[in-house]
């Protein structure tokens, strides 16, 4: 039997839906109920009724957010090494530290942060609404992390607020550089260049828009523009390919993938539903705190 079919069965079996965000591979995207990005994952999460399994095909934070949202199911992330090392580069001590030396400033974790560092956090953010969360922070002082490069994208969007950058990156979207926007605008004239705020400021300087991957999808379903440079993981285009057959999309400079993200395969998938593996495990308490901060993200916005 073809492995999409036995997945199928699998999954009606164990009463499982499978969630997967806008970079897995696209034979994984394709075989998912749902995509997105982390925003409407979080949020697919908590609202699906009637499901005791939920495959999430992504990495190690975003089946945690899940996990958090959804404390009663069984969360299942097909491959157990899938981390970001972005959010590894936030980590408990350090931010208690940095709560020390900012006494009375809020804490605004992008979800890209284990759940730990979620529950010590006030609040939680995402690239799409990162700007929106801090300007409603009822503090002046933020302390804003991990992604320095989202944090200077939200320092350009809010004013009257002091924000603390943590100093970490994404180790996909620093690969972007000035020069590919330069090229793309050789070679593509008439295209308009889309970049997520995890890129260098430089590159969000030059691009026509800074989007996060479902304001991305927005724009280029919206746009007059029949050609894009698209400035985040490979693994968007698919699902841009799809959504707008008419429309030519290409990879700002050599196209750049998360390694991470595509450890997911069909086979993974299968073993997940076959083996219940693996598990996503939290503490009680770090699940209340971390769900404290994922919900007022959500009330907030
Ligand atoms: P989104 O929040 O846009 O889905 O991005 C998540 C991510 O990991 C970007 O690298
Ligand atoms: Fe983490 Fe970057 Fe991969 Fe997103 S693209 S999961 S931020 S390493």
């Amino acid at each position: 039997m073809d492995i999409t079919e036995e997945i199928k069965n699998l999954k009606k079996a164990k009463n499982a839906v499978i969630i997967a965000h806008n970079y897995q591979l696209p034979e994984v995207q394709d075989i998912a109920d749902f995509t997105g990005d982390s925003l409407e994952l979080s949020r697919k999460a908590m609202e699906l009724e009637g499901f005791d399994v939920i495959v999430f095909c992504g990495v190690r934070f975003m089946a945690e957010t899940a996990k958090i949202l959804s404390p009663g199911r069984k969360v299942l992330l097909p491959e157990a090494d899938a981390g970001c090392p972005m959010a590894d580069m936030a980590d408990p001590e350090g931010l208690l530290k940095m709560k020390e030396m900012h006494p009375g400033a809020w804490v605004v974790s992008y979800v890209n942060t284990s759940a730990a560092v979620k529950a010590l956090s006030d609040v939680c953010c995402t690239s799409a609404n990162a700007d929106a969360v801090v300007r409603n922070a009822p503090r002046d002082k933020v302390i804003f992390l991990p992604d320095r490069n989202l944090c200077w994208y939200v320092r350009q969007k809010v004013k009257g607020k002091e924000i603390v950058c943590w100093d970490g990156y994404c180790i996909v979207h620093r690969r972007f550089k000035p020069g590919d926007v330069a090229m793309a605008r050789k070679l593509y004239p008439s295209g308009e260049v889309i970049v997520h705020p995890e890129c260098d400021p430089e590159v969000q300087s030059l691009a026509d828009g800074v989007y996060s991957t479902s304001g991305m999808l927005r724009r280029v379903r919206e746009s007059l523009s029949g050609v894009f440079i698209v400035g985040t993981e490979e693994g968007l285009i698919h699902r841009m390919k799809i959504e707008n057959p008419g429309k030519t999309f290409y990879s700002l400079g050599p196209a750049r993938t998360c390694s991470n993200m595509k450890k997911t395969t069909l086979s993974s998938v299968k073993n997940a539903l076959v083996q219940d593996r693996y598990p996503v495990e939290l503490d009680p308490d770090v699940i209340r705190g971390a769900r404290r901060a994922l919900e007022r993200m959500i009330e907030y916005i």
